[in-house]
């Protein structure tokens, strides 16, 4: 009902998500504060009147695992970070292929639906967006990150243990996403929307900055291989929307899905 949920036990060690944590802030404090600020300052950020459509108040790096690993070539992380970072990718990897087995699950579809729909010729495609959502001084007129939807698969998210901002739409109203100490936040992306046939939304959501406090977030996405083929599951088409040949989603490649959006 809310494309979204919190989830908890989930078997990541609360030692390795602290870690995580804490190297995440003193990286962004030895490699990007400086780089944001002098952004800030270069588009004259801390005194708009107006709001902002085209930029995020955000500070961000991508790690690539799935089909190939880029942690390697990232130049600016130290041993440590490089080497937490990938021990937690494999671990959210296997976190997300169990979750699609219970989605599988819940949808009365065989096990193993989901992993296959989204293998293509070269399996999944597994990234991860490490964010920091700096202190912004007018939160009102530029978002840390604007209303979208998630274009990919299923998205884990290790969100700051205090530091709030993550909202979700829910019938017309935006919502927090409080944090939970040591949780994952769970959401499913336009792909699964497509393959559960409207079952399971791909829901909005954006993040609102704060004027106080640096958030830190670790967004990692499950996506289809590029050239995975996506369309509702037949068993999740009900027959008379077949027959009258409308309602359901169409059929595409994951790749163009992306070029379009
Ligand atoms: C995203 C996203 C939320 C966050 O990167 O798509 O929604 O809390 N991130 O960083
Ligand atoms: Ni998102």
């Amino acid at each position: 009902n809310w494309g979204f949920f919190e989830l908890v036990n989930h078997g990541i060690p609360p030692e390795m998500m602290d870690t995580i944590e804490r190297m995440t802030k003193g990286h962004y404090k030895k490699c990007m504060e400086q780089r944001f600020r002098e952004l800030v300052v270069s588009k004259g950020l801390e005194y708009v009147q107006k709001e902002v459509h085209d930029l995020d108040w955000e500070s961000t790096f991508h790690l690539k695992h799935l089909p190939e690993s880029n942690i390697s070539q990232i130049s600016d992380l130290d041993d440590d970070y490089r080497k937490v970072m990938k021990e937690f990718a494999v671990k959210l990897e296997k976190l997300a292929e169990q979750l699609l087995d219970l989605l599988c699950e819940n949808l009365g579809l065989e096990k193993g639906y989901l992993k296959k729909a989204f293998y293509g010729s070269n399996g999944p495609t597994f990234g991860t967006k490490v964010s920091n959502y700096p202190p912004c001084p007018k939160p009102d007129l530029i978002k840390g990150l604007r209303a979208h939807t998630d274009a990919g698969g299923i998205i884990l998210l290790f969100q700051d243990d205090k530091v709030s901002g993550l909202q979700l739409l829910k019938d017309g109203q935006w919502v927090d996403v409080p944090p939970m100490h040591h949780s994952i936040v769970v959401n499913l992306g336009d792909q699964l929307e497509v393959i559960t046939n409207g079952k399971y939304k791909s829901v909005l959501h954006r993040v609102v900055a704060q004027t106080d406090g640096n958030r830190m977030s670790i967004a990692s996405f499950y996506n289809p291989s590029t050239d995975a083929v996506i369309y509702p599951a037949p068993a999740l088409v009900e027959r008379e929307e077949e027959e009258a040949g409308k309602g359901t989603y169409p059929k595409f490649v994951f790749e163009d899905y992306m070029k379009l959006r």
